[in-house]
Formats: C-alpha cells, structure tokens, sequence
C-alpha cells in the first residue's frame, strides 16, 4: 500500500476526526481524579463518542493479527504500563499517572491522541517524567516539514529522552492514519536523522513517543493487550496526530483542552 498522501477531501475529514478525538480527552479531563475506575472513564468515553460525536470508538473489538479483540473503547495506562492498558474496576488513587488514548472515527477517518494526566498531586519524578514525554513529542512534531525524513522525528524524541536519563521504547512506534487505523509508514521514536522516507506534504501520521523513567525493555501482561516496563519502572506518553504541509506541519488533534506547544 506504501505511505497513502491525502486528498484535501479526506485532510478536511481528518481534521474532523482528529478534533473530536481530542474533544473527548477534553470532555474526560474533569472526571479523571482519585477513586474513579478506569471503567468508568471508559463508559463515560463510549457514551460521549456515541450519543455527542456520533463517532465510533476505534478500540472497540480491534483486533489486528495475533490479538484477540480489544475489549474497551479507550486504552487507560497506569503508572507502569506503557500502552493499550484495559479499563479496569480499579480506581484511581492520588499519586497515579494515567495515559488515556482515544482514538474516534468519524465519516470513515481515524483520530488519535493521547494524554498524560495527573492524579492528585503527583510525585516530583512523575510530573518530570510527563513533562519529558511531553517535550519530546512536540520536539518530533516540530521535525516535520517537507523535505524532512522520519528519522529526524525519532532521533530528536530519542536525544531528550536519553538526555534526561529516560529510555524510549522501541517495540511501539507512531504509525500512518487515516481510513486505517494504524497505516503505513511506522514512525519510529528513535533513530538517525535524515533516515527513512523522506516526508511528502498530504502525509499523515502520529508522534507518540512511549518514555521510560527505568530502562526500554517491555513485558507483555497475559490478557495479550497490556505493555508494561519490565522493571516496573514508570512510564509517560502523549500522541498527536499530524499533517506534513508545504510549508510544515498542522497538527490535527488539537482542541480548546489541548496543553500547548511547550517551547
Ligand atoms: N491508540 C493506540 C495507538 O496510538 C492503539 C490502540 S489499539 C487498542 O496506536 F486496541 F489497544 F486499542
Ligand atoms: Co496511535
Ligand atoms: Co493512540
């Protein structure tokens, strides 16, 4: 299929799906605090995509090859896990950092982002390991321009990470989306500048870069879904999806809720 370039019709219909993906992480915002289930986040998500977006949430019995189908609406990651957490019974306690990723479609297009949130107050270490993440992906983002290459997306996130003594995952990557899900080209978050395909305007993709406050490595828990940091150390991630333009880049899933651009 190789890397698809948008129309301007289906870039308008990536703007829509996008911008409700990050409404729903606006709308969720308020109800993330102590002694809420990530179940309940989950329904509430469902609900709000459904009967307000008239969107479908993309996780819902996503099942791509060697998995069997994701059984929630929103992937919630707590603490130590990495990504695709299941919403649980559990609930929230003050001190916990969550990745809540949304992904909606809407008219046929996906929108996909993520956040970190704070429970509570959180510890000195865990809102820099969120602060960290969160610089990385706009650093990737702030890569993209025409004539660019993937790899100077991945050797920017890769080059803070580890400058700030924190390790990026390399079993998951950003990916193409668009009428798919998860589309070609895989965006690493590590690398070499000027490596990989070089970055076409129409091109849209994600950033979202899993970092690590211990070491890289990954463990893959028994419901085949939830990735953890083997040594149980914590880990942060943010994702947005964007637009290479003639000029740059846009990134689509921005809303009112959205934390800004950090530089
Ligand atoms: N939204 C995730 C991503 O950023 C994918 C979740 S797949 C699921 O690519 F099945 F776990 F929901
Ligand atoms: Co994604
Ligand atoms: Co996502």
């Amino acid at each position: 299929m190789g890397i698809v370039i948008k129309t301007p019709e289906e870039i308008e219909k990536m703007r829509v799906a996008c911008r409700l993906g990050a409404e729903a992480l606006d709308y969720i915002t308020p109800f993330v605090k102590p002694g809420v289930t990530t179940e309940e986040l989950d329904r509430l998500c469902h609900a709000y995509m459904v009967d307000a977006q008239g969107a479908i949430p993309a996780p819902l019995n996503y099942a791509p090859p060697g998995h069997t189908p994701f059984p929630k609406s929103i992937c919630t990651s707590l603490n130590h896990q990495i990504c695709h957490g299941i919403p649980d019974a559990r609930a929230l306690k003050k001190g916990d950092i969550v990745n809540i990723d949304v992904t909606v479609i809407k008219d046929g297009f996906h929108g996909d982002t993520s956040r970190m949130f704070l429970v509570g107050a959180p510890s000195i270490l865990a809102k820099r390991l969120c602060d960290v993440a969160f610089e990385c992906m706009w650093l990737g983002i702030r890569a993209v321009r025409p004539g660019g290459h993937l790899g100077d997306i991945g050797a920017v996130i890769q080059k803070h990470a580890e400058g700030n003594g924190y390790s990026i995952v390399r079993e998951f990557c950003g990916h193409g989306v668009g009428r798919g899900f998860h589309e070609e080209p895989q965006v690493l978050h590590y690398g070499r500048a000027g490596s990989g395909p070089e970055l076409k305007p129409g091109m849209i993709f994600t950033i979202e870069p899993m970092v690590n406050a211990g070491r890289a490595d990954i463990r893959m828990l028994p419901d085949g879904w939830t990735v953890v940091t083997r040594d149980h150390s914590l880990s942060a991630q943010w994702e947005h999806t964007v637009l290479v333009t003639e000029t740059g880049c846009e990134v689509l899933t921005v809303s009112d809720g959205s934390p800004p651009c950090p530089f």
